[in-house]
């Protein structure tokens, strides 16, 4: 089955097409954002998630930006509705560097476009053709990086992945996943492990019920467990995704993947991040500088809207959504150019610079 996340239909005056990850695995629904407040939201309590995913639904959020903005207003009042939808969007989730460099990118495209002498209508069709870009080559970047990963997964393996990074968070079919969906497809024989990822559960939700759609071989375990699997010989491979990569090769993921990857290196098993590279962030030096976002309570006392909470009342809570893995601990990075072997900040800037 391919599972589309985020899908634009229509031309200019068209809506962004979303599939309600919130309500997965129970219900698979799509919600329709016909304005950048919606899309705000959507991105704000996970609707839509996963780095590439964001950035992809972002581009797309600067299309409904437009759409308020008259023909007879002119393009430099375009250009201020421009603007202030990525200011507006660029506010909703601060680590995935994906949403920041969609937005800049849509938004250089458009400024180009209206110095050439466009008016509204050329400038709406601009956005739209960026943020088309925007989605088709992340397609294509996840399609790269299942080919050029899949030769790490090998018959017999455990693999054990962290929160989700497949189809549903990226306008392809994903990058840690589509490793394991390509392997799958080699005719390779492999378990996955997928951490539940507390607390708002990708990894039991989202990539058991990705993986199972695929016939994949698939186990849940409790985020606790990874350390005893792995003393126990099942893990051989840890693969996850990134929400943003440092100079240094430093990289931001789900809250959970750090404490995987010390792990993984005290069991000496092999620790993989697949990524594209919109989400390698060369202006920051280290993983020191990444924006952690910091998420409420709430969703640590009540999961998944639990009746029952979890916490006595009046206890503090501490709920940040993301964490950094030293790049010492990444054994490769897989990408749609290549690998990055040991990844460092020379390494880094070679590969980018590849074509
Ligand atoms: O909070 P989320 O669900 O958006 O976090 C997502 C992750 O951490 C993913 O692993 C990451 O974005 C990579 S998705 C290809």
């Amino acid at each position: 089955m391919i599972v589309q996340s985020v899908r634009w239909v229509g031309g200019v005056d068209g809506h962004l097409e979303l599939i309600d990850q919130r309500k997965l695995p129970g219900e698979l629904v799509t919600i329709r954002c016909r304005s950048v407040e919606q899309l705000h939201e959507a991105i704000r309590t996970l609707a839509v998630r996963g780095a590439p995913a964001i950035g992809v639904a972002a581009g797309y959020g600067l299309v409904l930006g437009l759409q308020s903005v008259a023909d007879r207003a002119g393009p430099q009042a375009a250009l201020k509705a421009l603007a202030d939808a990525c200011e507006y969007l660029a506010g909703s989730r601060p680590t995935a560097v994906n949403l920041f460099w969609a937005l800049r990118r849509v938004r250089d495209k458009t400024e180009q476009t209206a110095a050439a002498g466009a008016n509204v209508g050329e400038l709406r069709q601009t956005v739209l053709a960026e943020a088309n870009a925007i989605y088709h080559e992340d397609v294509e970047m996840c399609r790269r990086i299942g080919a050029n990963g899949e030769r790490f997964i090998t018959d017999g393996m455990g693999v054990l992945t962290h929160c989700n990074a497949g189809a549903l968070a990226t306008a392809g079919q994903g990058t840690a996943l589509l490793v394991l969906f390509e392997a799958h497809k080699k005719g390779k024989r492999f378990r996955v492990y997928a951490d539940e990822t507390r607390p708002l559960l990708q990894g039991a939700r989202l990539t058991a019920w990705e993986l199972k759609q695929a016939g994949i071989d698939v186990t849940v375990i409790c985020d606790n467990m990874a350390g005893w699997l792995m003393k126990q010989g099942k893990v051989n491979a840890v693969i996850t995704g990134a929400d943003r990569i440092a100079a240094n090769g430093d990289t931001a993921n789900k809250i959970g993947t750090y404490s995987l990857s010390i792990l993984a290196r005290e069991h000496r098993i092999p620790f993989y991040v697949a990524a594209p590279s919109s989400t390698f962030d060369l202006s920051i030096r280290s993983g020191a500088d990444i924006p952690i976002e910091q998420r409420s309570a709430e969703e640590v006392v009540r999961p998944c809207g639990m009746a029952m909470p979890m916490v006595p009342d009046g206890v503090g809570v501490y709920n940040p959504a993301f964490d950094v893995t030293e790049a010492r601990d990444i054994t490769a990075i897989i990408t749609e150019r290549g690998v990055i072997e040991r990844p460092n900040a020379e390494r880094i800037v070679k590969h980018l610079s590849s074509s």
